[in-house]
């Protein structure tokens, strides 16, 4: 992938951007689009552990202001003809309609280029941010899945507080729901 979103360009990030992983977590005190930990910034090899796991079956996108990233999108197989979209904005560039551009340019480049009809994203029932980004980009509520998603307070899953999860869902034209 590699779009012009209006002055900014979104590709397909690479074991070598992580120095803009780096860069773009440093005010970051949560977990950022690769997974959940490290909750803050990246550190070099951790930015690299990252983009390298990434490319093995999913792929992460950046959003690039000039030399700098702002915002990164990831879309994760899920069966045939379908993914998660998974999405972050650097702190210090939210509520600037950075995500909403972004979810819908990726959502609409996955349908027509990368073959996909249906496009899912799993919210946190408490991401107020994430739930109003999702219904601005044109998805639409499917359902609630009781205990489905893991708060990471523990590596064993076993150990871990599991939450509910809420699904939304963009399909290709004229298979919305
Ligand atoms: C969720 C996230 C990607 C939103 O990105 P963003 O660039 O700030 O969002 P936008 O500026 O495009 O705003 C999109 C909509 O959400 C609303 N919104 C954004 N932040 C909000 C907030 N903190 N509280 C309430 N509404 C908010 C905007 O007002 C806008 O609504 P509108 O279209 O009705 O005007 C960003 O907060 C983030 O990276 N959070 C941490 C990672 C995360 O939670 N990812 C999602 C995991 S499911």
């Amino acid at each position: 992938m590699d779009l012009d979103l209006d002055g900014l360009r979104v590709r397909t990030l690479v074991a070598g951007d992580a120095d803009l992983v780096v860069e773009a977590t440093r005010a970051e005190r949560r977990p950022a689009l690769w997974g959940p930990r490290p909750a803050g910034p990246y550190s070099q090899d951790d930015a690299r552990a990252a983009l390298r796991a990434w490319e093995a079956e999913q792929v992460s996108y950046g959003v690039l202001d000039g030399p700098r990233l702002v915002a990164a999108l990831g879309l994760m197989p899920s069966g045939p003809g379908a993914a998660e979209l998974a999405y972050w904005v650097r702190p210090e560039r939210r509520r600037e309609g950075l995500g909403r551009r972004a979810v819908r340019a990726v959502t609409a480049w996955a349908h027509a280029h990368a073959g996909l009809t249906r496009v899912w994203l799993e919210i946190d029932p408490d991401n107020a941010p994430s739930l109003r980004l999702a219904e601005s980009a044109g998805y639409r509520y499917e359902e609630r899945m009781p205990r489905h998603c893991r708060t990471w307070a523990a590596d064993d899953p076993a150990q871990d507080v599991w939450h509910d999860c809420l699904i939304w869902t963009h399909e290709a034209s004229g298979r919305r729901r």
